[in-house]
Parts: structure tokens; sequence; C-alpha cells
């Protein structure tokens, strides 16, 4: 784990509160007294391990959203305190409380796994801390689980996957196909959403494989692909597991006879990893490279100038991150405090994002479109909507 603080906010209390009157200091609330320095932001995210470069991407597009505004939200600067989650949910709950209780932050951003998020959510829900998920899909965290300080910047895990249950049936005339996944919330959410999406248009799943998180041995199980013979294979894997599994997928020769279809995290940031074996592939996503919106365009070119490197979708859905904690900031002058009026703003807003903009559902996760995209060279190319304004079905939300 590693914990790092740019924060000098406690200074910069003690200093002011010596150069004014006591009786001001005293009679300021708590909140206000915060609303003076800087925001604490805690940063949940995997530094290391499969998820790392997701991590990182995310880190990214948040603190290039904060640049652009001069490095404050709502007049406030920003401290960040990060923890390195390892994508560990044994680890969750134990981390997410040294943001919590030790460090005292005002907002969680976290994480990319589901089963970390979902630690996260609960202890965010306990305590009232805002939250916002700048990935993990766990549909439970915009279904049962939801909270009215608890909101999404990604997807819920059921979306992508459904979208492309639709089109492997409906464009691809695609009859029988097998799941192959990691076997946690993310992998089983994605592999019932193409299920459900697929066998609405009269397909059927045959068999439905996996194995542990975050294990990239899959020779046993492309074995049993090949003598099954389905017409279709849909996988969920992202990061380092995908760049592994899309190789050796084509490796098999399986990509000559089986197309293979995922969420698209299959072939996000991982395309150069991945070369010739990912070409032709058809996925299903929030965001594509080719969208060509001037919205877009401006915000690969300034995360190319920042990062020396082109954006994926998480770096998108940590841009769309800080935006939403802006909306929420703007509306209580940066009084985090106020924390009804907050989570209502951010629960309101309409996200001007990269990807196109988007609104909340009632459970608080973004209602979006779902590209489909072609992998061309090292391109994920939009070819379509599969899937207009798409809203995850939030059950099990009692909000
Ligand atoms: C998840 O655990 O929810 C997840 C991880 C990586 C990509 C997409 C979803």
């Amino acid at each position: 784990m590693i914990r790092l603080t740019t924060t000098l906010a406690p200074m910069i209390r003690m200093a002011t509160l010596a150069t004014v009157p006591a009786l001001a200091a005293i009679a300021l609330p708590a909140h206000a007294q915060d609303a003076q320095g800087k925001l604490k932001v805690g940063l949940m995210l995997p530094y290391s391990g499969t998820y790392a470069a997701l991590g990182t991407a995310i880190e990214n597009g948040f603190r290039l959203y904060v640049d652009e505004q001069g490095g404050k939200l709502a007049g406030r600067e920003i401290a960040f305190f990060k923890i390195d989650d390892e994508s560990e949910p044994a680890k969750g709950t134990e981390n997410v409380n040294k943001l919590i209780r030790r460090d005292n932050v005002d907002v969680l951003v976290g994480s990319v796994h589901s089963g970390v998020a979902m630690a996260m959510a609960r202890a965010a829900r306990e305590s009232g801390t805002l939250m916002i998920v700048p990935n993990a899909g766990a549909d439970a965290i915009t279904g049962p689980m939801c909270a009215p300080n608890v909101f999404r910047s990604s997807f819920s895990n059921w979306q992508p996957a459904y979208a492309m249950g639709r089109v492997a049936g409906e464009q691809e005339k695609k009859k029988k196909a097998m799941t192959i996944t990691w076997k946690y919330a993310a992998g089983e959410e994605a592999a019932n959403g193409f299920k459900e999406g697929f066998e609405k248009t009269g397909g059927q799943v045959i068999r439905q494989l996996t194995l542990p998180f975050p294990n990239v041995e899959f020779q046993a199980l492309l074995t049993e692909i090949a003598a099954a013979k389905p017409d279709a294979v849909f996988a969920f894997f992202a990061g380092g597991g995908a760049v592994k599994f899309v190789k050796d997928y084509a490796a098999a020769g399986l990509n000559k006879s089986i197309p293979l279809y995922g969420p698209g995290f299959l072939t996000d940031g991982t395309l150069e990893a991945q070369g010739e074996s990912a070409q032709g592939m058809l996925t299903t996503l929030h965001y594509a490279d080719s969208l060509n919106t001037p919205r877009d365009r401006a915000f690969r070119l300034a995360y190319a100038k920042a990062y020396k490197m082109q954006p994926d979708v998480y770096a998108v859905q940590g841009y769309d991150a800080a935006q939403m904690l802006a909306a929420g900031l703007a509306a209580v002058n940066g009084d985090v405090g106020r924390k009804a009026e907050l989570n209502a703003a951010i629960e309101k807003a309409r996200i001007d994002s990269p990807r196109g903009p988007f609104t909340l559902s009632r459970a608080h996760n973004p209602v979006q479109d779902f590209y489909l995209r072609r992998v061309e060279g090292n391109e994920n190319r939009m070819i379509g909507v599969a899937s207009k304004a798409l809203a995850d079905p939030g059950r099990g939300c009692k909000l």
C-alpha cells in the first residue's frame, strides 16, 4: 500500500486561525472552516497488478479536469490522498477507513475493481462521505446498495454487456454463444448482462466459463471452447489480463473460426500490446477512439499534451468524476457540509463528457449511449451506436 499526501491544509488552517480574532474562529461552523482550506480528495485506485494502468489513467483524467479549472474546484484547491488498493477486496474496508477516519477526506474517488468498490460504497454509505466511482461496474452499487451520497461516472457491468448481447444476436446473427470471465462480480455480471441481451434475440448461451481473478492461465478453457464450437464467445477481461487473453485466443487460432466479442474493456488501453491479435474485433462501450466531436477532440488533445499518450475510457471516467464533483461543489460554493444540496446538484447535473453528454439515473448511474466499435490498427473505431441512452435497470435500488 502507498499513501501519498500533498496536503498542507492543517498548517494553512492553523495559520489562518492564528491571524483572525479568536471569537470569529469559534463562531465559524466546522464545515465553513473546512471550506476555507483545501478540499481533501481520497483516490483509492489500483497502482499495482493487472489493473494498474487503469488506475493511473483515472487519476490522470481527474487531474486534467482540475488543472483545466486552474487547479481549483469551486474556489478550493485540492489535496490528494492516495491509496494503492491492489485490486484486493479483502483489504478494501481497512484501506477506505484510512481515508475516511485517518485522513478525514471530503470525497472518495474509487475504485476500478468491483469487489473493492463495494467495500468502499458500504463505508461511504455508513459514514455519509461523498463517493464517486470512476470505473467499477458492480451492479449492486447502483442497485440494492444505492445511496444518496454514492455516484458513478462510468457504467454498470450490465450496460455494455447487454448492448453486446443484442448486437451479437440482431446484427451478427449468432445463435449459440459461450462466455468466459474472471469469477468475481464484474465478470459474472457482464456474462449475465450479455446472456440477457443475447437471449432476447433468440440466442442461447450454452456454457459460462470462469477462472479466478487475476489468473491468466487460459489454456484449458480455450481447449474447452474449441471442442464446444459455439458461434461466438463473449469475454470480460481488462488491463493486463485482457492483453493476455486476446493474444492467447488468437494464438490458439480461435479468432479465425469463432468471433470474440466483449465489453470494450477487452480492447481499451490495450491495443498496442495486443497488436495483430485484436484486429477486427467488435466490442461495445460508452467511449471510442474516433468520436470526432469538438468536445472529444479538445479532451484528447489536452490529455495527449499533458501525459504524452492517448486517453482511453478510464481516463474519460476519471475526467468526468472530477466534472461531477465540480457540479456538486459549484452548487454549495465549495461547502461540502451542505450534503443534501451537494448530492442533489450532482444528481441533476448534465455532464459534458468527451464520450457525449450524459445524465444520471435515479440510482446515480450514467444514462448514456453505447457505441459499437471495431479494432482497426491501434484504434477502437466507432462504427455505430449499439444502444442509445441505455439506462441500467437499477434493480433493487430504493432511493
Ligand atoms: C470491475 O471490476 O468492475 C471492472 C474492472 C475493470 C474494467 C471494468 C470493470
